[in-house]
């Protein structure tokens, strides 16, 4: 299948049977009772799985539709309540002009061709970030796909596009200024809730994982504020090569951590 750029975008496979048995085994581990309520995922590796076979970085980004689909669908069956996927980040604008025109067209294509099936799994899109940076094209389709969904009431699905943390924090301590400087608020009785309430996550609940693929350990500027107590995991598994398995086993390796929140662990497990 095509894309409108011309770069050939990967089909739904389907998992051979083994790998199907060992997604079987592994969701099987999973307490439903206790799954992190907030997802958040750093989607890194794609460049380096194309060119590792010889490929165009793009036909990794767009074989990265595919792990999308899979993350959204298991978050989705488990009954996760929100999912946030950074997609493109602010510093990615910095990229050569054909891989940030590409990967626009990408984004722009991905989220037309899955909205039925979103529309029918109940997803709801909500965008993430800098949004008018984006091209007039895709972002129409964004708008729509947001505006479409705005009804479902099962997997909230945050797609970060043009974002970082630094801008967020920068836009919400803007607003708080000006609302400070018209007499809105009284700038000294400014507090955290105020701070999470400016945010372009305002609303949404912290994540409690945050999954980073592609071996890197850093956050990228992902998120900074939400993240102060989510349990990180790192996986060197690149972004298209990351499946439903792969996702389970780090829900099961979340649900092996004691959250302390500040407290010992007297005091957790004693509740
Ligand atoms: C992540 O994959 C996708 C985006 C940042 C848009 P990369 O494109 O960063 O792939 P690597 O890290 O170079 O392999
Ligand atoms: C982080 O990946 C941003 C996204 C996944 C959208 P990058 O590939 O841009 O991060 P760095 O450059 O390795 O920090
Ligand atoms: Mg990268």
């Amino acid at each position: 299948m095509n894309s409108p750029s011309g770069v050939r975008c990967a089909t739904i496979k389907t998992d051979p049977y083994i790998k199907m048995e060992e997604l079987d085994i592994l969701l099987q581990q999973i307490d439903k009772d206790r799954l992190p309520r907030h997802v958040a995922m750093i989607m890194d590796g794609n460049g380096r799985w194309a060119r590792s076979r010889g490929m165009e970085r793009s036909n990794g980004h767009s074989e990265g539709v595919v792990s999308v689909r899979r993350v959204t669908e298991l978050s989705s069956d488990l009954g996760i309540g929100y999912l946030t996927l950074y997609a493109f980040s602010t510093e990615n604008w910095n990229r050569p002009d054909a891989e940030v025109e590409t990967l626009m067209h990408l984004i722009g294509w991905a989220i037309e061709q899955e909205l039925p099936d979103l529309k029918r799994n109940n997803v709801r899109i909500h965008l993430i970030g800098d949004i008018d940076r984006i091209p007039e094209g895709p972002r129409r389709r964004l708008l729509d796909a947001r505006d479409q969904t705005a009804g479902c009431t099962g997997l909230q699905l945050m797609m970060c596009l043009s974002y970082s943390a630094r801008w967020e924090l920068t836009r919400a301590a803007r607003t708080l200024a000006a609302r400070a400087a018209s007499g809105e608020i009284d700038a000294a009785s400014i507090s955290e809730e105020d701070i999470a309430a400016s945010l372009a996550t305002a609303g949404i609940p912290d994540p409690d994982l945050l999954i980073r693929t592609g071996g890197e350990y850093r956050i990228s500027n992902f998120l900074l504020w939400q993240i102060a107590y989510s349990e990180l995991y790192f996986t060197p598994t690149l972004w298209p090569d990351f499946d439903k398995a792969e996702y389970a086993k780090a829900i099961i390796d979340y649900q092996s951590r004691e959250r302390r929140f500040g407290k010992t662990s007297d005091q957790v497990t004693s509740k």
